[in-house]
């Protein structure tokens, strides 16, 4: 394989899928993931896609509105309006490439509501397969594209740089072959950092790569401090991963409501005009509450007064989960409670996704682009994904240049050892859990930073040439900044709520 190419995009989720296939053609892109497409948080992306697939203003400043007050008005106004304005052009665009969404007899779009909405205005498809089908269709459009070439099983380690400059990455394929990918444009497309958390609705493998290199490498960051927690992933005392199974907000769009241990319906404490329908950090820190004053660690998401048969076809996938759990739409009052689910905060960049190092990219969840403030919208993430990944992708084409430098930058041997890093994921994951979570207090976030600092130092001090290495030194730089970013934010706002001790 020749180790130049024009674009390298580091991540396979819609970020980078959606960014390779607006790359011109004429471009030599490589893709890489460090294991298979199929894993990413766009594909379990289940709600679907907010946007006003329209050019109605009025509707478009709802939009913007929803946001920038789901944000506690922390968000870059300028950066909302972007995605709103453009959303519609980004999404007609997947369109265009046969990704399907669910529509009515008369074949116009369905559209439902959820937390933070005040229209239906989500896109969805597959009932709630939405990511799923995304990511199918966007690989089968991919696989026609010659000039796109997807390198599996090889980790990202870390970016190369030449003065102010990104010239491409170091990857490790198949945990044995080390060297260097040299590119003209360099795209992070690495998603989020679920596994830094003990439980989260993420894919595993979230382990905060993008953020971990990028901040070797001397990028900016913004709003590190602002984690959103998903108010209810379904809770279950058998399920031993970490990895907690979503229950989308949009069946609290559809109906449901919200039940503590005690079978009260909690919401009207918390938010008496949206309810069940509150964003995501209202309601999860309402769970928090009544958990604590129940004395439990979960509460209860009801569909009992909804039609179980409109139920089970509107959200199959969730239906069949819960089935085999035992517990059935309808029927059943499910157990849930919130679990890490999104970082609102990231690599810092303008709006075509270009950081503070030139040629370096960065785009999807792994970006700060300014469109969530201190709490993202529901399905605004999928959004963000497509609007942000186009503008990159034509920055890219308008600017890569014609002719390759023949970079040659000689790496550093390093050691290769047997090591197990469980211990010191557990350890980060507890801290983070404890202290950094939905309710934090200086204290414990001062704690949590002294620690994780003293694992910092050590793994920089043993340096593995494995992806276990790697991933375990990513979790502790982001779980660091986002202690670092909570300590220097004094005030509660979005999803971060400090208390006095
Ligand atoms: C959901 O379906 O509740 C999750 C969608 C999102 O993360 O916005």
């Amino acid at each position: 394989m020749d180790k130049h190419c024009d674009v390298l995009i580091l991540g396979t989720g819609l970020a980078g899928l959606f960014a390779a296939i607006n790359i011109d053609p004429s471009h030599q892109v490589y893709l890489i993931t460090k294991t298979r497409i199929n894993n990413s948080n766009s594909l379990l992306a289940q709600g679907g896609i907010a946007c006003e697939y329209n050019e109605n203003k009025e509707l478009h400043e709802a939009h913007i509105k929803d946001t920038m007050r789901a944000g506690a008005y922390l968000n870059d106004e300028k950066a909302v309006r972007y995605l709103v304005d453009k959303g519609f052009a980004a999404v007609k665009k997947l369109v265009s490439l046969n990704v399907n969404f669910d529509f009515d007899r008369e074949n116009n779009f369905l559209f439902t509501r959820e937390g933070g909405h005040s229209t239906r205005r989500v896109l969805h498809s597959g009932g709630d397969a939405t990511g799923f089908n995304v990511i199918r269709d966007l690989k089968k459009a991919l696989s026609t594209r010659k000039n796109i070439k997807i390198i599996t099983n090889t980790m990202a380690l870390d970016l190369i740089k030449k003065d102010n400059k990104i010239i491409g990455c170091i990857v490790l394929e198949q945990e044995a072959k080390y060297y260097s990918i040299y590119a003209k444009k360099t795209i992070i497309a690495t998603g989020g950092i679920g596994s830094v958390y003990g439980s989260t609705t993420n894919d595993l493998n979230a382990t905060g790569d993008g953020i971990g290199m990028a901040y070797r490498a001397g990028c900016e960051f913004q709003n590190m401090e602002f984690v959103q927690f998903h108010p209810t992933a379904l809770y279950s005392e058998h399920i031993v991963s970490r990895q907690r199974f979503l229950i989308s907000e949009a069946v609290r769009g559809e109906g449901a409501y919200l039940r503590n241990v005690e079978h009260e319906r909690f919401m009207e404490k918390y938010d008496l005009e949206r309810m069940e329908l509150a964003p995501r950090d209202i309601v999860s820190q309402a769970i928090y509450r009544e958990m604590y004053d129940t004395w439990t660690d979960h509460v209860y998401l009801d569909t009992t007064h909804l039609d179980p048969k409109f139920l089970e076809k509107r959200f199959p996938t969730i239906s069949n989960f819960c089935r085999k759990q035992g517990y059935i739409l309808g029927l059943d009052l499910i157990p849930v409670a919130p679990a890490e689910h999104f970082l609102c905060g990231g690599i810092k960049t303008d709006l075509s996704g270009k950081t503070n190092m030139d040629n370096l990219y960065a785009i999807g969840e792994v970006a700060y682009t300014g469109v969530h403030g201190a709490n993202r919208l529901a399905s605004n993430s999928l959004l963000e994904c497509l609007v942000f990944s186009y503008s990159a992708a034509m920055d890219v084409n308008n600017t890569v240049d014609t002719v390759m430098e023949k970079n040659e930058v000689s790496i550093n041997e390093l050691p290769n050892y047997n090591y197990n890093y469980k211990p010191i994921r557990k350890k980060i994951g507890d801290y983070m859990d404890e202290h950094v979570s939905i309710v934090r207090n200086e204290q414990g976030l001062k704690l949590t930073k002294r620690t994780l600092e003293g694992i910092h130092d050590s793994l920089d001090k043993y340096p593995n040439l494995t992806k276990y290495y790697y991933e375990t030194l990513n979790m502790v730089q982001t779980a660091l900044l986002i202690s670092s970013s909570a300590l220097e934010r004094k005030e509660s706002i979005g999803c971060h709520l400090i208390i006095k001790q």
